[in-house]
């Protein structure tokens, strides 16, 4: 069978890099094991033998999410709960809860590989990235490694039971009913490395770097090393380099000078280019590891320089400057791609998150795609990294309650050592609303896991989500933890904030708003659970949960109380299940709390943080379109979110009065509104006023015509030749002049030839039922988005969409070698 492999690091010894062209020793390889894999649905437990038959499986690239093709069905993992922390009084059916996709069951993967550096003496050592979930690993034949938590990255050490030549890996997975309260994905959704090295070598996150010193001069580096094998005669050689490759600091020990098998050396940087999301500046540390004169193993790590602190009254400070987290909470599906992880899908949602203003981000409620952190660590994101949605106390029947005592503190240590180099990471979650905050045993859980995070990471405090606000409080559970995190509740800010002794309070979860892209509903006006028949929510950004808010009300609460260190909007885009408030009415299966759908187009309420959050570009945003045949002489509000402090209205010419921003109420503070405005078919026209009350931008929105053609964007020109990058294309269907039909919804198709493949489309819809990896799909308010995929081959790629009466549109996308 072909080698399924990639050698990311390729590594030989001093022997060659010296050009003596002596036989060499390749120290560290490291092989991606992503293609050729064999699946099939179901339980096959003789699939662990090497000899077992697997023809007939499917040929699956990985990472893979088995349930993304579908079919929907409100049947799948529907379940009958009452779900007490949305206050609901009784169990009812919930349909979309999980998504509707068919995730449920067992599941195989089987891969035969080759690795050439793998001699009999040397170390194998597999790295799973996240298998969701349960996933049981056998190497030819045999049992190697086990993990239950379907998020967190785990490895395994293949050695004794790993052959040179051909070896067979086999993986079986299971999901059950009721273990979720979104969408989990399903299979081998992340990545798995193969790692071979000496046997006496640098496990995997074998280091701990941390920067106990900085200041303007110079920053003092501590690097942990941890190794394993023959111990005898060790010495590391630790080079820091800058972002230009350029060595720093270099330090050299030996073993003997310390304690059983891990190093610590410090290194001292000088004038330390700071890690912050406006400068996310990088180091490298590079060890080389001897025995004796012998390279025996080369190992990399990222970090960054910068200090964090979370002081009483004063707030959170990065780097001395005390600031705010404008963050979002984010699960970890990529729309349309399911849980299947995806660096550009990643990096897609990050773009738009910085220009929306977005410093920080919460993974909630799991532990991140190493993918993920890396991104931020390169873009300039905190990260709020989270552990666990359940501890002992169920909110799902099958949930992590079920593991909780066996694996709790397993799953915190592989958590945080696999992510405590990265200076994106500035706070550990232990938990997002554990029912366990009532309970007498609560605190004692929560003491015994923040524990755990300050042994394994004395540099970052910890804090959770709460949600069950009087009780944590009388019960003293948010006195305990390092920062008070609470979900929901602006409200008490100020009665938490006077019985609470850390002085200051977080925003872990805010607003949940809910809102449908395009689609407004009249009289615009709140609306607490609001439901309509068409299972939509007005993008008016006024309706939200029975526990939850519109943005301008915690915007409020941020403002005025200087404890209160910041807010994670839950969320930052619409995620697969959880479709409140259409929890029990199919087809709806996919969220509407996300400021950008699930097909990755900002919704309004973007604009609306953009407005207060990102201050270095201006923003001009009218809410809503200007189309709508029926409204004529109806009241018709219309919106402006913008960061100027005025502006004026036009409807057809005619001002309809300037507004200001002002605080008599909490919307009337963050956004200009003409609530009695009138629909004429026509234009309107915004311009804003500079704060010296100059004409400074306009924006005008007009009725559209009949739908007449397509027109695509693409947010990439030229993607990397390697089988993963992706373009995602916004589709509009406009009229004659340009203007987008708000209404269009007709099917459109989508080819690709040349050097791609069409991967899947989205609209955003989430009502909608058609399968997303096939090539047609209705357009939603006149808008939908293709993903296209590079092959290996460099070259362009055409996409073409088409729908019936409409004129056609392509886009070239070009496909570069890497
Ligand atoms: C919170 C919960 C989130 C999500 C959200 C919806 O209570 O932490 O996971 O369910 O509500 O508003």
């Amino acid at each position: 069978m072909t080698l399924s492999r990639h050698i990311r690091k390729l590594i030989f010894t001093g022997l060659i890099a010296l050009g003596i062209g002596l036989a060499h020793a390749q120290t560290r390889t490291e092989y991606l094991l992503d293609k050729n894999w064999k699946f099939s649905k179901g339980n096959h437990p003789e699939a662990v033998y090497t000899d077992y038959n697997d023809k007939s499986w499917q040929t699956v690239t990985v990472p893979h999410d088995w349930a993304i093709t579908g079919p929907f069905d409100g049947n799948n993992d529907s379940q009958k709960v009452q779900i007490v922390q949305n206050g609901e009084k009784e169990a009812t059916l919930k349909t979309g809860r999980t998504g509707g996709l068919p995730f449920i069951g067992k599941g195989w993967y089987r891969n035969t590989f080759e690795a050439p550096t793998f001699k009999k003496g040397r170390k194998a050592t597999l790295l799973i990235d996240g298998a969701m979930s349960d996933p049981v690993v056998y190497l030819n034949g045999k049992e190697v490694g086990h993990w239950a938590y379907g998020y967190n990255s785990f490895s395994i050490d293949l050695t004794d039971q790993m052959k040179e030549g051909k070896n067979t890996l086999a993986i079986g997975l299971e999901n059950k009913p009721e273990a979720s309260r979104w969408y989990p994905g399903a299979g081998l959704y992340r990545n798995i490395h193969l790692i071979i090295t000496e046997d006496t070598s640098i496990p995997v996150w074998g280091t701990y770097i941390t920067t106990p010193v900085i200041n303007k001069n110079f920053a003092k580096v501590n690097v942990k090393t941890k190794v394993a094998g023959n111990l005898e005669n060790l010495r590391l050689q630790t080079s820091v380099k800058n972002a230009r490759g350029e060595t720093v600091a270099t330090a050299t020990k030996n073993l003997e000078e310390t304690d059983g098998n891990e190093f610590e050396q410090e290194l001292v940087v000088r004038n330390p280019a700071l890690w912050s999301p406006e400068t996310p500046e990088l180091y490298t540390a590079e060890s080389k590891l001897y025995s004796g004169n012998e390279l025996k193993d080369e190992y990399t790590t990222r970090f960054g320089i910068r200090t964090i602190k979370f002081e009483p009254e004063k707030g959170f400070s990065l780097n001395g400057e005390y600031r705010k987290f404008k963050g979002v909470c984010n699960h970890h599906d990529l729309g349309p791609l399911g849980a299947a992880v995806n660096e550009a899908a990643l990096r897609r949602q990050l773009v738009l998150l910085k220009d929306m203003g977005v410093d920080a981000i919460r993974t909630s409620h799991n532990m991140p795609a190493p993918e993920l952190v890396k991104l931020c660590d390169e873009m300039g994101f905190m990260m709020m990294v989270e552990s666990f949605d359940e501890w002992k106390a169920p909110k799902v029947t099958n949930g992590y309650s079920h593991l909780f005592d066996d694996w709790a503190e397993k799953d915190l240590i592989n958590m945080i050592h696999a992510n405590r180099n990265s200076p994106s990471v500035v706070m550990w979650s232990i938990g997002n609303e554990v029912p366990d905050q009532g309970t007498k045993e609560g605190g004692k859980i929560l003491k015994f896991l923040q524990d755990i995070c300050h042994r394994e990471d004395p540099t970052r405090p910890v804090t959770a989500g709460m949600d069950r606000l009087q009780n944590a409080l009388d019960n003293n559970f948010a006195a305990v933890l390092d920062i008070p995190g609470f979900n929901y509740k602006p409200k008490h800010y100020e009665m938490a904030y006077g019985r609470l002794p850390q002085g200051m309070i977080l925003g872990s979860e805010t607003a949940s708003t809910v809102s449908s892209r395009g689609v407004y509903k009249f009289p615009a006006e709140p609306q607490k659970h609001k439901m309509y028949d068409d299972n939509q929510s007005s993008s008016y950004d006024l309706e939200y949960c029975n526990w939850s808010q519109i943005p301008d009300d915690e915007f409020v609460k941020q403002d005025d109380l200087p404890y209160v260190i910041g807010e994670f909007v839950w969320t930052g885009f619409d995620y697969l299940g959880e479709p409140t408030p259409y929890d029990e009415k199919w087809p709806s299966h996919s969220s509407y709390f996300g400021i950008i759908d699930l097909a990755g187009i900002p919704k309004d309420r973007y604009y609306l943080y953009r407005s207060h959050w990102n201050t270095s570009k201006p923003t001009l945003h009218i809410v809503p379109h200007w189309t709508f045949p029926g409204r004529e002489g109806k009241v018709t509000p219309v919106f402006v979110y913008t960061n100027y402090p005025s502006a004026e209205l036009f409807i057809n010419g005619k001002s309809q009065g300037r507004q200001e921003k002002n605080k008599s109420s909490n919307t009337e503070r963050y956004r200009l509104m003409w609530k009695d405005a009138v629909y004429q078919p026509g234009e309107i026209k915004v311009v804003a006023y500079d704060a010296d009350g100059k004409a400074a931008a306009e924006e005008t929105v007009r009725t559209a015509g009949k739908p007449h053609h397509i027109i695509l964007e693409t947010d990439r020109q030229t993607l990397v030749a390697d089988g993963k990058d992706l373009a995602y294309i916004t589709a509009g269907i406009v009229d004659a002049n340009g203007n987008l039909c708000p209404d269009a919804d007709q099917d459109l198709s989508f080819s690709v030839s040349g050097n791609g493949i069409y991967k899947v489309a989205a609209n955003g819809d989430a009502t909608n039922l058609q399968m997303f990896h096939l090539p047609v799909m209705r357009a939603f308010k006149g808008k939908l988005v293709v993903t296209v995929q590079s092959t290996e081959k460099p070259g362009n790629m055409t996409l073409k969409v088409s729908g019936k009466g409409l004129k056609p549109a392509k886009i070239e996308i070009g496909t570069a070698a890497k």
